[in-house]
């Protein structure tokens, strides 16, 4: 059972997203409109919302707004968005389900997957790049800067590209690694760093956000290769089963699930140990890490 202080800070955070992005994505008059309902389709459609909650609590820990860590939130939540709509293409992975719905090229069709998640990339930086979100264009630089790192060729779609290739590249630990931090790790890394860049953290203070946001960005991952695996397709909201089919190499077909599992465990140990330098303040993002190993979806 994930700690009622949890909770309650996802909650928060999932509806303060929700409601920015229903007001971002406002339907227009006129043909595009299609394109709008597609991108609110993948937007509004009831994720975990993790990215947006580590943004939000470390955001909290050095005192920022809640409306302005809500709004990198919210960026860092159409990026995702961007990413599995395209993830579950056909000429990727090839799923027809996504948070127990059909996946957009479903719902709609491929053209509009690719135009919707092209859209709420777009809008991503756009939120960042607007005064609404810091009044220093130091700050919205340096979140527009780090977020197209994270997710560009050295980060998420670099890690994209290798997994695609890794059935025919016989990946070992190491490489899988590699692979799973930047497709997964880099975005789940920058949302923590979102909070430190918005509250001016130290260097001390943001090295230790650094190196708890590595390893629960890798065990996250790891929980989804897992998921995979020995998940429930109604909790989990999609298609399981679908690495193997694919011959992906995941740590689950790596070091087979007990030891990906205990492998994901040690990760949160290590994860909670960086935050030593915080206080309670940092507890939220203590529950965080204890919820990646033990979510059912
Ligand atoms: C799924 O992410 C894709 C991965 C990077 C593992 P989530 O498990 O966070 O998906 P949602 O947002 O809750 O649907
Ligand atoms: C997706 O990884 C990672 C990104 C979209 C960047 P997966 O392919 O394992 O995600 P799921 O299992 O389809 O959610
Ligand atoms: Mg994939
Ligand atoms: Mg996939
Ligand atoms: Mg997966």
């Amino acid at each position: 059972m994930p700690d009622t202080g949890f909770m309650q800070a996802l909650d928060r955070v999932n509806f303060l997203v929700s409601q920015k992005l229903d007001t971002l994505l406002a339907v227009p008059d006129g043909p595009e409109s299609w394109l709008f309902e597609a991108m609110r389709y993948s937007a509004l459609s009831g994720g975990k919302g993790f990215r947006p909650l580590l943004c939000s609590a470390s955001a909290a820990i050095f005192d920022v707004d809640e409306h302005r860590a809500a709004r990198v939130a919210a960026a860092i939540e159409c990026v995702h968005c961007y990413s599995l709509i395209h993830d579950d293409l056909p000429s990727m992975d090839d799923d027809d389900m996504r948070r127990n719905k059909p996946s957009l090229h479903i719902a709609y069709d491929e053209a509009t997957a690719i135009l919707a998640g092209d859209a709420l990339q777009a809008l991503a930086y756009e939120i960042l790049a607007d005064e609404a979100t810091h009044a220093s264009p130091d700050v919205r630089l340096e979140l527009v800067s780090q977020l197209a790192k994270a997710t560009g060729m050295h980060g998420m779609v670099g890690g994209q590209m290798i997994d695609m290739l890794s059935p025919n590249l016989e990946l070992d630990a190491g490489g899988l690694t590699r692979l799973q931090k930047m497709k997964t790790g880099a975005l789940i890394g920058f949302a923590v760093e979102a909070g430190a860049i918005l509250g001016n953290a130290t260097s001390e203070q943001r090295q230790a956000l650094l190196g708890y946001s590595h390893d629960v960005g890798l065990a996250f991952q790891i929980a989804d290769d897992v998921l995979d695996v020995r998940g429930s397709s109604d909790e989990v909201g999609k298609t399981i089963g679908k690495d193997a089919q694919q011959n992906k190499t995941t740590f689950a077909s790596l070091l087979g699930v007990g030891r990906a599992h205990d492998q994901a465990s040690l990760l949160i140990e290590q994860a909670v140990a960086h935050l030593e330098v915080f206080d309670a303040r940092a507890d939220v993002l203590r529950q965080a890490a204890a919820f990646v190993i033990h979510r059912d979806s």
